[in-house]
C-alpha cells in the first residue's frame, strides 16, 4: 500500500524526495497575499468518544473546554493581526468533535474572527444529531451560521449500532430543521457498513433530501489502524458496485455530484471544508495550507493551551513544498471536487497545467478517467472511482500514519511521507 502511494508521489512530484514534515514553527504566516483563502476552526470535545473515529477529540469537561476556548481567541489573534486591514476570506467551517458544544461561546469566536476577516461565502458548523434542536440551531443562525453538516451515518438503527452510535429520530430532526432553516443543510453517511445494501443507502438518501438537506455525504467506511474499531472492513469488489449504484442513482435523481463523495439537491448547496486552494486552521490538529507551506497543530489539548499561555503558535509539523509537491497536492484535492480547471491552476501557478501534466492528462484521458467540458478537465464516474480507490492508499498511508504518530505525541520530531 505504501509502496503504490510512493511511486505515485515519486512519478508525479519528479523526485524521489519525501514529503518531509518538521518539528518547526514559524511565528508570521504568509497569508496576506493568499487568494481563496479559506478558514476552519477545530472543536475537539465529544459528549461520548466513537471507537470508529479517527479525529482529534477528547471526552467534553466544561472546564477545558472553556480554557481551549480561551487559547483559541488567543490563536485568532495572533494570527489575524498578522494582515494589514481586513483580509477578505472565502468560508468559515467548524469541524470537530462536536463544535455545538461550544455554542454559546460561537458569537464570541465568530467577531474575534470577523475583526480580522471578511468572510464573504458562508459559515458552516458540523453537528451531532442530538445537537440538532430548534434552541442550538437559533443560537448557530443568530451567530451567522449559513451551513449545517449533521452526522446522521445512517437512518438504520442496525448501522447505528455497528457503529456504536443511539438511533438517530429523522422526525425531530425534521422538525427543527424545519423550524429554523438555513441555506446549505448537509447529511452525512457512511458506506461500506458489514451486511450493507445498495437499498439500505437509497432509504438513507431519500430520508435525507426528504427531511430537510439539500446536500449528502456519502463516505466510505475506513478502518484506521489506531482506533479501536470493531467494524470489519467489506471487501473491495462490493464497495465498487455499491459506490457504482449510489452515484448512478444520484444522478439518475438528477442531484449534482460535488465531490466524489457529496451530492447536492439544489444548486449553490456545497459543504466542504478541505477543497481550497488556501486555508488558514485554528484549533487542535488543525491543518493551514498556504502557497509554498502545509502546517499542522498539535492534537494535544495541554500543549495547545500551553503554546498559546506563552505566545506562541501552536504548530507542531510545517512541510516545505517543492514546486511540484505544491502542484500535486493542488491536483488531488481539485480532484476531489472531480474537476481541474487548467485557467486556474496557470492563475494559481503561473504556469500552465498541460506543460506540467500533459502526458498524464492525455493518458487518464485515454483511459476514460477524465473528459474536456468548456476547457475544464472533468472526472467520469470510472476516474471518480480510481480516484476513490486511490484515496483509500493515501488516507491510510499518509493520513493515518501522521495523526497516528500526532496522537501520541505532541510535537513529534520528523515524519516523512
Ligand atoms: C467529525 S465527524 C461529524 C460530526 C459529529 N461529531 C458527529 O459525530 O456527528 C465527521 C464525519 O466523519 C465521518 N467519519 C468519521 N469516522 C469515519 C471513518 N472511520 N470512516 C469514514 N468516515 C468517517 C462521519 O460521517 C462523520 O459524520
Ligand atoms: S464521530 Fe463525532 S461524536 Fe463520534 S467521536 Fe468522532 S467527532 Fe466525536
Amino acid at each position: 500500500m505504501g509502496g503504490i502511494t510512493s511511486l505515485t508521489r515519486m512519478w508525479l512530484t519528479r523526485s524521489v524526495n519525501p514529503f518531509l514534515f518538521r518539528n518547526e514553527w514559524d511565528p508570521q504566516l504568509p497569508f496576506a497575499g493568499c487568494s481563496q483563502l479559506g478558514l476552519y476552526i477545530h472543536i475537539p470535545f465529544c459528549r461520548q468518544i466513537c471507537h470508529f473515529c479517527p479525529y482529534c477529540k477528547v471526552l467534553y469537561e466544561k472546564e477545558r473546554c472553556e480554557r481551549y476556548v480561551d487559547a483559541l481567541l488567543e490563536e485568532i489573534d495572533l494570527v489575524g493581526r498578522q494582515a494589514e486591514g481586513k483580509k477578505q476570506v472565502t468560508s468559515l467551517y467548524f469541524g470537530g468533535g462536536t463544535p455545538a458544544l461550544v455554542a454559546d461561546r460561537l458569537g464570541e469566536i465568530l467577531s474575534r474572527t470577523e475583526r480580522y476577516f471578511t468572510i464573504t461565502q458562508g459559515i458552516g458548523v458540523e453537528l451531532h444529531p442530538e445537537n440538532v434542536t430548534p434552541p442550538v440551531l437559533e443560537a448557530l443562525k443568530e451567530a451567522g451560521v449559513t451551513k449545517l453538516s449533521i452526522g446522521v451515518q445512517s437512518f438504520r438503527p442496525k448501522f447505528q449500532s455497528v457503529l456504536g452510535r443511539s438511533a438517530v429520530d429523522g422526525a425531530e430532526l425534521a422538525r427543527a430543521l424545519a423550524a429554523v432553516p438555513f441555506e446549505t443543510v448537509s447529511m452525512d453517511f457512511i458506506f461500506a457498513l458489514p451486511g450493507q445494501t445498495f437499498e439500505d443507502l437509497r432509504s438513507d438518501i431519500d430520508a435525507a433530501f426528504a427531511l430537510g438537506a439539500n446536500h449528502v455525504a456519502i463516505y466510505p467506511f475506513i478502518d484506521f489502524t489506531f482506533t479501536d474499531s470493531r467494524v470489519p472492513a467489506m471487501p473491495n469488489g462490493e464497495k465498487r458496485r455499491l459506490l457504482d449504484r449510489i452515484t448512478a442513482y444520484c444522478l439518475g435523481k438528477g442531484y449534482v455530484r460535488t465531490s466524489i463523495w457529496t451530492f447536492s439537491s439544489r444548486k449553490g448547496a456545497v459543504y466542504s471544508s478541505m477543497t481550497r486552494t488556501n486555508f488558514l486552521g485554528f484549533g487542535c490538529s488543525a491543518a493551514t495550507l498556504l502557497e509554498e507551506q502545509f502546517k499542522i497543530n498539535t492534537f494535544s489539548v495541554e500543549a495547545y493551551c500551553q503554546r498559546l499561555a506563552a505566545g506562541q503558535l501552536p504548530t507542531a509539523l510545517t512541510l516545505r513544498f517543492s514546486r511540484r509537491q505544491r502542484m500535486v497536492y493542488y491536483l488531488f484535492w481539485a480532484a476531489y471536487g472531480t474537476r481541474v480547471d487548467p485557467r486556474e491552476f496557470e492563475a494559481f501557478f503561473g504556469e500552465k497545467l498541460e506543460k506540467q501534466y500533459g502526458l498524464e492528462l492525455k493518458l487518464a484521458q485515454a483511459l476514460g478517467y477524465l473528459e474536456v467540458r468548456d476547457g475544464t478537465y472533468v472526472m467520469t464516474p470510472k476516474g471518480a472511482f480510481t480516484y476513490h480507490y486511490y484515496e483509500n492508499f493515501y488516507t491510510l498511508s499518509y493520513i493515518d500514519k501522521m495523526w497516528g504518530i500526532l496522537r501520541k505525541e505532541a510535537f513529534p520530531g520528523e515524519i516523512r511521507l
